[in-house]
């Protein structure tokens, strides 16, 4: 059995819904465990300003079904530097917090792989961003959130669009990465899509346009990823604009909405998991990995390995688009 007796728990980078469903089964399953559970406020930076206070299971009570994090959030330059992360352990080591549970993305992971790679501390990684870009796991916590609230914001946009025969670009999250707008763009029968894992094809967009668009709809939603590498959604609509004066273009931006929110059965699921499993992986002396989902079952991907690698959008998702949008 492992020699672990305080486990702290904190939250960072953006926030994304379903962290508190994830604190509250960290909290609740290292008490489970016969273990003190300590919540660390404001990310890195409240760890290496020992802003931490140790959590009842009543603690944690009531926030299973809500967005943001109880914890805080924070991007920490400190914790960049030795310096800042030395400063974390001391606190640590000073309130004999022995093992940590980080929640986070790609950032998150990389600050924890170096503070314990550094210092001697196990630490567990649970994947949160709504981005869904993390190498490892098929699922991050607040994702399906983030896409349902994309897809009631989309079926809204297309009753005006229908009404006033538009034709909309849509812009939505995901930072370098496509998942978001590509689901959302297969769940709301989009009539295309950008991402920036693929190269925006202007004259591609203008055939379909002209041969499939033109001739049998009135309206449309093309779903543009903010990361898209051709100018974004504003750019690509002034240029349909220029090509085809008849089409009546609008361009929305979804922006932070797609962080808040009251998170989805399926990521309170996930985050209840992914909590309970990366204390488990604590208490079998794991260290320096994120406990992922993969295929529905839990998985252990060493913090090296998802930070090295992408991952991949799904090809066939995206070849459907061009099936279904004739
Ligand atoms: O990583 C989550 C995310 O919402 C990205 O989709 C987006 O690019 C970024 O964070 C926005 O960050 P901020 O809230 O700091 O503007």
């Amino acid at each position: 059995m492992s020699k672990i007796q305080k486990i702290g728990v904190l939250t960072s980078g953006g926030d994304a819904p379903g962290m508190n469903a994830a604190i509250r089964a960290v909290v609740r399953s290292t008490i489970y465990n016969g273990r003190e559970a300590y919540g660390i406020y404001d990310g890195y930076e409240g760890l290496i300003n020992g802003n931490m206070v140790p959590m009842s299971s009543h603690d944690v009570s009531n926030i299973i079904q809500r967005g943001g994090t109880i914890l805080k959030t924070a991007r920490s330059a400190e914790f960049r530097t030795p310096e800042g992360r030395a400063k974390a352990y001391g606190q640590l080591k000073e309130k004999g917090v022995d093992a940590l549970v980080v929640i986070g993305g790609d950032g998150t992971f990389t600050g924890a792989r170096l503070l314990g790679q550094e210092h001697e501390i196990p630490i567990v990684g649970i994947p949160g961003t709504i981005d869904n870009d993390l190498f490892g796991t098929d699922y991050t916590i607040g994702y399906d959130t983030a896409v349902n609230t994309v897809v009631e914001a989309v079926d809204k946009i297309r009753d005006t669009a229908s009404a006033h025969n538009r034709l909309f670009f849509i812009e939505v999250m995901g930072r370098d990465a496509g998942f978001i707008a590509l689901r959302a763009a297969v769940a709301t029968g989009a009539e295309g899509v950008l991402v920036p894992e693929v190269e925006t094809d202007l004259e591609e967009l203008f055939a379909y346009l002209e041969n499939d668009y033109k001739p049998h709809k009135s309206s449309g939603i093309v779903i543009v990823a903010e990361g898209e590498k051709s100018g974004g959604a504003y750019t690509i609509a002034e240029k349909v604009s220029k090509r085809h004066p008849e089409y009546d273009v609008r361009v929305t931006v979804l922006g932070h909405i797609q962080r808040g929110g009251s998170p989805s059965g399926f990521d309170r699921v996930t985050a209840s998991r992914l909590g309970a499993a990366a204390v488990d992986a604590l208490m079998d002396d794991q260290k320096s990995i994120m406990v992922g989902i993969v295929n529905n079952e839990i998985v252990h991907v060493p913090f090296n390995r998802t930070i090295k690698y992408t991952k991949s959008l799904n090809q066939s998702l995206l070849n459907l688009i061009n099936v279904l949008s004739i």
